[in-house]
Order: structure tokens, then sequence, then C-alpha cells
């Protein structure tokens, strides 16, 4: 489904950021903005700031921020879609109909069908659990150490021993034999029609939308299969969703803990450890690795610590790392899972796991190392090879010299021997360039430093809050200035608005849908720059940031052009940036 940018903005106009959250926040005035307490953490005094100007909210104490549509994605779990009609609807514009091929039509209705179905398993499992009948699954969630209170949370239920009470009760419900099928949960044989769930504890499985899209289903014994799980269906991807995230993704904790079963998962919201999410009975993917970098830049893996949970660990690193995410390693030992090394030791004793995880990249080379026989000097020179070739998939040669030092440091490897192993090695290696520290200079596009991000970010702040610095600024600064992706996109679009006269810091945000984006952006149009300054400061602080903006995009050209006439032009630019001064 998709309606044209302009309506969109029309339905943002039409609703007053202010009225809609009223209607779920209760806001007081102060200033020229609203405050009130945040919807999406707990707090005492308020934080939470909503602009009437800006048409935007922001929470100081978690960061979360956006706008009128941002607002309900995160409050009522709306898709963007049904945040758009929500507020259409409450504006009173009509929607256009939707153009849905047959094709299209049918397949929606097969889809919300299978959820109508999850849903109404859910409840009945849900239900038997507190029957009578349930008596034997609930025991075992008790003996597990379950409260009442998680069994809630997590929605668990327990399917009956008869093999067709389900069937049954969705039959009378309504539901046809298709749509029973579709959802996984009923099968068919030769010999009829039967649950594929039967005396099995229940673990409905959520999306975000915390709608329920599948079951995982455990032997109350030492029965085999311990679980089984829905098959994938219309609304069951396993590769794209994650056990608890629907939790986990509002944590506060900064990071995500990446476990391997449901009960961890659980377990560790029990103790409190609300950021715990684990892989679906499958394996770990490099599309679960950028869902959760979505969400946070750090992982921590808490995979079993049997030699099947190494290699799997071991598998899921580097898929980690490729999706950007720093990733450390809780060790369990002696306990095979967090489950276990809870109920034994407490949660305290966890956390003082967390805080002592180790770098992966650290456990990746113990792990290597655990077979080998050191005295044995043909393995050992094995061994340095193989750690030297991992240390050449650091294509940042900074980074990859930390990680040698450590690495050396660790296990007591010479360091220049490994020294000059990696560059004996980086002469022939073929996987990704190695680069000198000269060619790194120049080709380094991806990693700027902080500093640099920050100054553009502190501008852009700044023609926000004050519209009239874009005149004085706009022969010197353009949004091509703005060499960070993600700055350079709200620059482009912030220009044009300034440009034309019209700044709506707001309807930048209909272009951000990653919600990391939206809330980084927020933040940033929220912020008050100037508050407190004088004129004088005001008026200094404003040209060092521009002329640090302008020197880092003017290094970034001239080391990336090959082009002399450019670089004879950086150059020029660079000389007469030293004697600019603007004033306000
Ligand atoms: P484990 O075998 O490590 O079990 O499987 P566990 O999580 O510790 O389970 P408990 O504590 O004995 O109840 C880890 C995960 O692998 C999937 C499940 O998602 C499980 O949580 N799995 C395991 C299956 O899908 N099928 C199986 O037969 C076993
Ligand atoms: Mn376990």
């Amino acid at each position: 489904m998709y309606y044209p940018d302009d309506l969109i903005e029309e339905i943002r106009l039409k609703n007053d950021i202010v009225e809609v959250i009223s209607d779920y926040v209760k806001l007081k005035k102060t200033g020229g903005s609203y405050v009130g307490l945040c919807p999406f953490h707990n707090e005492k005094t308020p934080s939470f700031s909503v602009s009437p100007s800006k048409q935007m909210y922001h929470c100081f104490g978690c960061g979360e921020g956006g706008n009128v549509f941002t607002f309900l994605m995160k409050y009522e779990n709306d898709t963007f879609i049904e945040a758009v009609t929500r507020l259409a609807e409450r504006a009173g514009i009509d929607l256009p109909k939707a153009k849905y091929t047959n094709e299209e039509k049918i397949e929606r209705d097969i889809k919300a069908a299978i959820l109508e179905v999850n849903k109404e398993a859910a409840k009945f499992y849900y239900h038997q659990l507190r029957s009578p009948n349930g008596e034997q699954g609930y025991k075992y969630f008790k003996e597990r150490g379950l409260s009442d209170e998680t069994m809630i949370k997590f929605g668990l239920g327990y399917s009956l021993k008869y093999s067709n009470s389900l069937y049954e009760y969705l039959k009378k419900k309504g539901f046809t034999d298709d749509i029973m099928r579709e959802s996984g949960l009923i099968k068919y044989s030769e010999k009829g029609v039967y649950d594929a769930f039967w005396n099995r504890v229940m673990y409905p499985i959520m999306n975000n939308a915390n709608k329920v899209i599948g079951f995982g289903g455990r032997v109350l014994g030492d029965g085999k299969p311990k679980y089984i799980n829905s098959p994938e269906t219309k609304v069951f991807d396993k590769s794209r969703n994650l056990y608890g995230l629907n939790i986990a993704r509002s944590s506060r904790r900064g990071n995500m803990i990446l476990c391997e079963g449901y009960m961890d998962v659980i377990a560790l919201h029990q103790a409190g450890v609300d950021n715990a999410v684990a892989s679906l009975g499958t394996a770990f993917t490099t599309g679960h690795a950028h869902i959760i970098k979505k969400y946070t830049d750090q992982v921590l893996l808490t995979f079993d610590s049997d030699g099947a949970g190494v290699k799997a660990a071991l598998r899921a690193i580097p898929m980690l790392r490729a999706a950007g995410l720093s990733v450390k390693v809780i060790n369990m030992r002696p306990y095979k899972d967090p489950d276990e090394l809870i109920k034994n030791m407490g949660k305290e004793e966890f956390e003082k796991r967390i805080l002592q995880a180790e770098n992966a990249f650290i456990y990746e080379i113990r792990m290597l190392m655990a077979g080998v026989d050191l005295k044995d000097p043909d393995e050992k020179t094995g061994f340095y090879g193989k750690v030297a070739d991992r240390l050449l998939l650091f294509p940042d040669e900074m980074e990859r010299n930390v990680y040698l030092d450590a690495v050396c440091e660790e296990f007591m490897i010479p360091k220049e021997s490994m020294e000059r192993l990696v560059y004996k090695k980086s002469l022939t290696y073929t996987g990704e360039v190695v680069q000198s520290r000269a060619d790194e200079n120049k080709k380094n596009t991806k990693k700027l430093d902080d500093g640099v991000k920050q100054s553009q970010k502190i501008l852009l702040t700044w023609l926000i809050e004050d519209n009239t610095i874009y005149e004085k600024i706009k022969t010197i600064i353009t949004e091509a200035d703005f060499i960070d992706p993600f700055y350079n996109k709200v620059a482009a679009l912030l220009f044009e608005q300034l440009r034309n006269g019209d700044v709506k810091p707001a309807r930048i945000l209909n272009n951000f849908t990653e919600e990391k984006e939206q809330n980084e952006a927020a933040g940033m149009f929220h912020a008050s720059l100037s508050e407190g300054l004088s004129g004088q400061e005001k008026e200094k602080s404003l040209n060092e940031i521009i002329k640090k903006v302008k020197n880092n995009s003017l290094d970034y050209i001239s080391n990336t052009t090959t082009d002399v006439e450019v670089l004879q032009n950086t150059i020029k630019e660079k000389a007469k940036l030293r004697n600019l001064h603007i004033s306000i």
C-alpha cells in the first residue's frame, strides 16, 4: 500500500501532535513546549517533551522521539500505514481506496485469517494451562521456577493430551479446514485430522506488533523431539523474527542478549534482564543480525557452553560483526545455559557475568586454540597462521593493530613475529584489501570519527533552531558538506525546506522508517543549543562549527579525488576558510 507524500503530509498537518499525544499522556505546558511522563520508559519526573512548533516529541530520559506518526507506531504498535489510517480517520480525511489486485486481496485475507487462528489457539492453550486438564503443564512450569506473572507475560499455555481438541475448538469457532491447515496448527494424514501439538507446554511466538505468528511446544519430560515448532507460514518467517524481540526492543539496557532457547529468554526476562532474544529453533542468520542492528550496536552472546553451542556461536559472530555490531561472549560455565545459571546462582551472578563478557574476537581465537597442542612446532605454526588470517579480516589497520596487541598479550604470542606474519600474509592476501595507513586515509569513507559526525549534527540542529543562519552560510555550506550518510540525508531534506523558506522538521521525519534513525533525528531537532549563550559566544561557536564541517568536507574531497584541478581548488578553499568570519 502506498500513499503520496503530499497526502501523508496533509494528514500530519491536520493532526496536532500535542492534541494526539494528550490522548495518551498527561501533558503540562512549560514555556514553548509541553512535558509529561514518558510512556516509553518508567520514570517519576517528566522528561518527555512535545514541541508544538516543531510538531515533534523527544524523551530526554530514554531517547525515544519522532513525529505524530512515529508516536502511534511506537505506542500502538502500528505499522506506518496503520498510523496514517488512524490519523486520517481522526482528522476526517478520506483515504483513497486501496488498490489491491485480486491476488493481493486473497493473500491479505489469508494472512489475517491465520493470525486470527493463532490468536484463538493461543487463548485455548492459555486457558488449558490454567484449567484442571492442564495441571501437569502448570506444574512443569512451576518446577522450572516460573512465576504466574511470567507465564502471563509470555502467554504460556498447554496443549491437551487428546490429539484433536484444538481442531474441535477451532471448528466450533467457525474456522475452515483450509485456514487451519495454513496455520500449521492442524495436520492431515490418511487417518484423518489431528493437532500438531499435544501434551506439550506451549510458547506462543509473537511479532513486534504482539501478534501471535507461531508456536513452540515442549514435551513435559525427556521425550523426543524436545521441542516442536510451527512450520513457516504466510505470517511466520523464521529468519525475520526473534523470540522475545517484542519485549526486548523497548529495553533500556543499551545492548541485546542473544541466547539459544525459549526458556533462556523467559528466565532472563524473569530475572529482570529484559533485553534477551533467541532465534526460533533454527540457525541464526544474517537476517537476524540485521534485525538486531536496528535496535542496538552491541550484542552479548549466551549460547550453550557445550560443543554445539560453541559451534553456533562461532557461526553467529562473523554474521553479527558483518552487520556492524560489536560482539561479546558471556561465559556460562559451569552451567549449560542462562536458564540453568540463573536458577543455580541467581540473577546477580548473571549480571556479573555480563560485566565480565569477553570480546568475541578473543573468544574466537581461544576456541581456535582449544584443540591445538602448542608444544608441537607444526601445530603451533599452524595456529599462528590462523590467527594472522583472522587478523587480516579487519580492513581497518588501526583496529587490526589493536586486536593484534590484545591477542598477543592474551595468548602470549611474540608480538613481533605476529606482526611480521601478518605483513607477509598481507602481500598475498586475496580477501578484502588490506590497506596501509596511507591508503586508509584516502579511502576512509566509512569510518568518520565521532568529532566529525558531532560537528555535522550540531550545525544541523543550529539551522533548525534558527533558520536565519541559512541565509548567512548558504554560499559556504551545502548539503554535500555533510559527509556522514545519515546527516547527509537529513541535510538534503532540510536544505530543500530552507531554500523554500518552509521549515518543517516533523516532515523530515516522514522520510526515516528505521526506529534508530527516527530517534536520532528527533533528538537532534529537539535539542536547543543557543539557550544561555550570549550573542558573542553564539557567533564564536557557530564559526568554529562551520569551519570544522567545511574543513572535513574539503579533506574528504582531497582524499578521494584523482582530479588535479579539484585538488587545487580544495587547497584554495581551505585557505579562504581560515579567514572566514560570519557575523550574526
Ligand atoms: P536446547 O536443546 O538447548 O534446549 O535447545 P533448551 O532451550 O535448553 O530447552 P530446555 O531448557 O531443556 O527446555 C535450544 C533451542 O533450540 C530449539 C528450541 O528453540 C530451543 O529452545 N530446539 C531444540 C528445537 O527447535 N527443537 C528441539 O528438538 C530442540
Ligand atoms: Mn535449557
